[in-house]
């Protein structure tokens, strides 16, 4: 959700006049463009001056601390022969994650190109350009997750329905979906292009799509992200800001970013852990 490698702190900047500027002149289109391939590819180029294990934290985006993470894969608990899909996995850190913890073999999809090569150059990981229509067999897939997709997905029922389609009977998917605490209108700017759903909102469409909840909890009961995460991110932000700064798809990315953090920070927005299985 993220330009940083996760929701921005609301006590950043978040008055710019310029970053107002440019997200004035950009449609939701290219605001979302400008965070999820743009400056995803910028951040690419930064996170492959890392050592290895920087890479993950640096590259993970919007998708809980590893408290979360972890807690997803213990629920999931992936068998390391079926494929483990991570859909709409940005630039492959959560992905990265999961291989890493667990021994599993991530497939990774994703609709920004930029994303896609990035997944690619800094994991190695196989990632296939592609947004709801998913190229996979049905029932293909034993295990995976989608973390912080779905409120960027235009057609949140037809995403759920391909998540249901690809899925094998009896195998388990963790999501972590942003969801507005409250029916109606957020008090505060959210991020262009974003729909949060309320959680009966989320429950009706999951019922909708035959995903059957096991278990859910809130992203916001795990610990913060620990210290050398922090460290990392901070620094990959301050060389981003060092390289884009003056670029007005940074300033887009950057409020994005910030109207995000200023939701989870109010409690106006938090994120839902799932753990699904095909009804
Ligand atoms: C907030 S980012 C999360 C990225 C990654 N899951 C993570 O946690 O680091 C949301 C991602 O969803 C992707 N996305 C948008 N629409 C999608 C769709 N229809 N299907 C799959 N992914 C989509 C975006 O390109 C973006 O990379």
């Amino acid at each position: 959700m993220s330009s940083s490698t996760h929701p921005a702190d609301p006590t950043d900047s978040t008055d710019d006049m310029d970053s107002m500027d440019s997200m004035d002149s950009m449609d939701s289109m290219d605001s979302m463009d400008a965070e999820f391939d743009t400056v995803a590819a910028w951040t690419a180029d930064v996170v492959a001056g890392l050592d290895p294990d920087e890479r993950i934290p640096a590259a993970c985006r919007g998708s809980g601390s590893p408290g979360a993470l972890h807690w997803l894969l213990d629920q999931v608990a992936p068998d390391l022969d079926e494929t483990f899909l991570d859909c709409g996995a940005g630039i492959g850190g959560p992905a990265a994650f999961a291989a890493r913890e667990t021994g599993v073999r991530p497939v990774l999809t994703e609709p920004a190109p930029g994303a896609c090569r990035a997944a690619r150059s800094l994991f190695g990981l196989p990632a296939l350009q592609a947004g709801t229509q998913l190229p996979i067999a049905t029932g293909a897939i034993g295990a995976g997750w989608s973390l912080g997709v779905l409120c960027t997905v235009d057609d949140q029922p037809a995403y759920l329905a391909e998540l249901r389609r690809v899925l094998r009977p009896a195998s388990r998917f963790g999501l972590v979906v942003y969801c507005a605490a409250r029916p109606g209108a957020l008090r505060l700017e959210q991020p262009e292009g974003n729909d949060f759903p309320t959680v009966e909102a989320l429950e009706a469409m999951l019922d909708g799509a035959s995903l059957r909840v096991l278990t859910s909890g809130w992203t916001d009961h795990f610990a913060a992200f620990p210290a050398d995460w922090e460290e990392v991110t901070g620094k990959v932000q301050a060389e981003l800001e060092r390289r884009h700064g003056d670029d007005p798809r940074w300033q887009v990315a950057e409020e994005q970013s910030s109207r995000m953090g200023s939701l989870l920070s109010a409690g106006e927005v938090r994120g839902r852990m799932l753990v699904v299985a095909a009804a």
